[in-house]
């Protein structure tokens, strides 16, 4: 049985379709991976489209809205993750994502607008009762926004995931060839913190 993860935050732009190709890669590396696009704007299947012959096998499909629940219950039986991808500001689509995974990682940069955003996915998550993990996005590698921001959520009591990305230039590079950042440039510290997340993800559903 596959341990589902819904990427959800309300705000485009936050990182979804990234995190969810880099967690799937990185995860395909140990385990067979599931990853379902269901953002009808269809990001993450342009991405897979272009990945080039060799790279790690995912189980790729892109559905939305109602067919969600069955494919996720079909991917779960032959792969160890399944990842969702999912839209921003579509409730609807949005939920139903949430409602199929046991796990709701949500991507946000270190900014108000993110942490406002966020509210309205805690907010489902917890309608849907399922168990969140927040991953910081986007660090920058100056100054202390991300510091000031974890420990607001810490002090709210949010889980946040022991792992982030930072605002990287390779995390573009390699979704721009089909890939992820741990097939594309390996050596660098972007795919050290994509492999990280997997990790991290790995004790989630452990
Ligand atoms: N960690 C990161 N470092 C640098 N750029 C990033 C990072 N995460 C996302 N981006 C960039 O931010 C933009 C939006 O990311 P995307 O994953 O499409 O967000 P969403 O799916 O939430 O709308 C894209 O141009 C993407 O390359
Ligand atoms: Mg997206």
């Amino acid at each position: 049985m596959a341990f589902v993860v819904a990427v959800a935050q309300r705000k485009g732009g936050a990182g979804k379709s990234t995190v969810a190709a880099n967690l799937a890669v990185a995860l395909a590396a140990g385990a067979p991976v599931g990853l379902l696009d269901t953002d009808p704007q269809g990001t993450l299947a342009r991405w897979h489209g272009l990945r080039p012959a060799g790279s790690a096998r995912l189980s790729f499909e892109a559905v939305s809205g109602w067919r969600v629940p069955a494919t996720v219950d079909r991917l779960r039986r032959d792969h160890a993750f399944v990842i969702l991808d999912t839209p921003p500001h579509a409730d609807t689509d949005s939920r139903v994502a949430m409602r199929a995974a046991d796990l709701v990682l949500i991507p946000l940069q270190p900014s108000l607008p993110d942490l406002w955003a966020m509210e309205a996915t805690l907010e489902v998550a917890a309608a849907e009762r399922k168990p969140v993990a927040l991953l910081l996005n986007r660090v920058p590698a100056q100054g202390n926004a991300a510091r000031e921001v974890a420990a607001m959520l810490r002090k709210r009591d949010l889980p946040i995931l022991p792992a982030h990305l930072g605002n990287r230039t390779a995390f573009a590079a390699a979704f721009g060839a089909g890939l992820g950042v741990t097939e594309h440039a390996p050596r660098t510290a972007a795919a050290t913190e994509a492999r990280a997340l997997a990790e991290a993800i790995r004790r989630e559903a452990s």
